[in-house]
């Protein structure tokens, strides 16, 4: 019995490793020739309306992959009968540009009669992911495809599987390994934090009454704490957010590992890395070369599109990204 358990489990654990790898370039080359200039058009149209686009779509990959594998559980909308993941309370408010970006690029790859209902809103979240990147200024890459939708989503599935900001280098570094992401992933995906913006409250710890003692983090930057904490007075409104990157907010660079040495990372979990000895050589070399970091960036954006990929009758292509079939 004990045994037959074990060899389920072995069996479980071969099929995760075989559909992680069964994404691969070109994937849609016969099935739908033209779908990554359709979706690079539809994106690059979103971002013409908004650049919350960029950071939007970003982290919603991110969260989508952390939670239950890249399969796009996070664009489904909840319903009377069940609370989808986005509306998890830790869905951290994901900016709902992430979620349109998807819904305009799945409409206009199905306006094209072969490729209709052909291409999932998991690989279309993939290629946006790729696109931002670019129109941000960042390198682009070939994008893995071949990753089918989640047949689920709910916001109880979210607890517990996203980082927070408060993390230090072992709680992150546990946290990508269980997706089967490396210490260096971790680094380098973390300077997707060189877009976008937080919400006070997210660091509001660093600014005010830190530990007794000392009222401010020790690691941040005496002049950057003075210029938070008159963006992000005691008792801000919950709505007022800021750029995570003073210098280059709309520029995907590695302006991040050098704010870092300049001790301005905006999280505790953004610091860490460059205040750990393990993880600050990384900071150090990535702040120096944008080219050893846009291949190291490349890199861990392709493993993290392997998370938890379902194939076969794991999954499904959704009609309505937002809407379970
Ligand atoms: C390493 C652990 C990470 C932690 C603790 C973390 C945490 C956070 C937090 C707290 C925010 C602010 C949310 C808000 O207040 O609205 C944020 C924003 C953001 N995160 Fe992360 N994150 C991490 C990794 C990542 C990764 C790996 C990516 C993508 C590859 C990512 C992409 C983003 C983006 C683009 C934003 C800006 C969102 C916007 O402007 O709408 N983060 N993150
Ligand atoms: C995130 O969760 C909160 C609280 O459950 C909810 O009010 C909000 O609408 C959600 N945000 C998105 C973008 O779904
Ligand atoms: C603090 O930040 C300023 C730039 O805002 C920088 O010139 C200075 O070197 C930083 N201080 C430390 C200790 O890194």
């Amino acid at each position: 019995m004990r045994n037959l358990s074990l060899l389920t489990l072995l069996f479980a654990l071969s099929l995760t490793r075989l559909s992680s790898a069964q994404v691969r370039q070109n994937y849609y080359s016969s099935i739908c020739p033209n779908v990554e200039s359709i979706v690079r058009n539809a994106v690059t149209a979103k971002f013409q309306q908004t650049f919350v686009t960029v950071p939007g779509t970003l982290r919603l990959f991110f969260h989508d992959c952390f939670v239950n594998g890249c399969d796009a559980s996070v664009i489904v909308a909840s319903t009377a009968n069940n609370k989808a993941e986005k509306d998890n309370p830790d869905n951290l408010s994901l900016a709902g540009d992430g979620f349109d970006t998807v819904i305009k690029a799945k409409a206009a790859v199905d306006a094209v009669a072969q490729c209709r209902n052909k291409v999932s809103c998991a690989d279309i979240l993939a290629m946006a992911a790729r696109d931002v990147i670019a129109l941000a200024g960042g390198p682009s890459y070939a994008v893995e495809l071949g990753r089918l939708d989640g047949l689920s989503s709910t916001a109880a599935s979210v607890t517990g599987k996203l980082p927070q900001p408060t993390f230090d280098v072992n709680q992150l570094t546990s946290m990508f390994a269980s997706h089967g992401l490396s210490q260096a992933d971790m680094v380098a995906l973390s300077a997707a934090h060189t877009l976008g913006f937080s919400h006070c409250n997210r660091f509001a710890n660093r600014i005010y009454n830190f530990k007794p003692g000392a009222p401010i983090d020790p690691t941040l930057n005496k002049t950057y704490a003075a210029q938070l904490q008159s963006m992000c007075p005691k008792n801000v409104a919950a709505d007022i957010a800021i750029n995570m990157d003073p210098f280059t907010p709309r520029t995907f660079d590695n302006q991040y590992y050098k704010n870092l040495q300049m001790r301005m990372g905006l999280f505790t979990s953004d610091q860490a890395l460059f205040e750990d000895s393990r993880t600050r050589p990384a900071v150090n070399a990535w702040a120096q070369s944008s080219d050893t970091f846009n291949k190291a960036f490349i890199a861990a954006m392709t493993r993290l599109g392997r998370v938890g990929v379902k194939t076969g009758s794991q999954g499904n292509i959704r009609r309505d990204c937002a809407v379970l079939n």
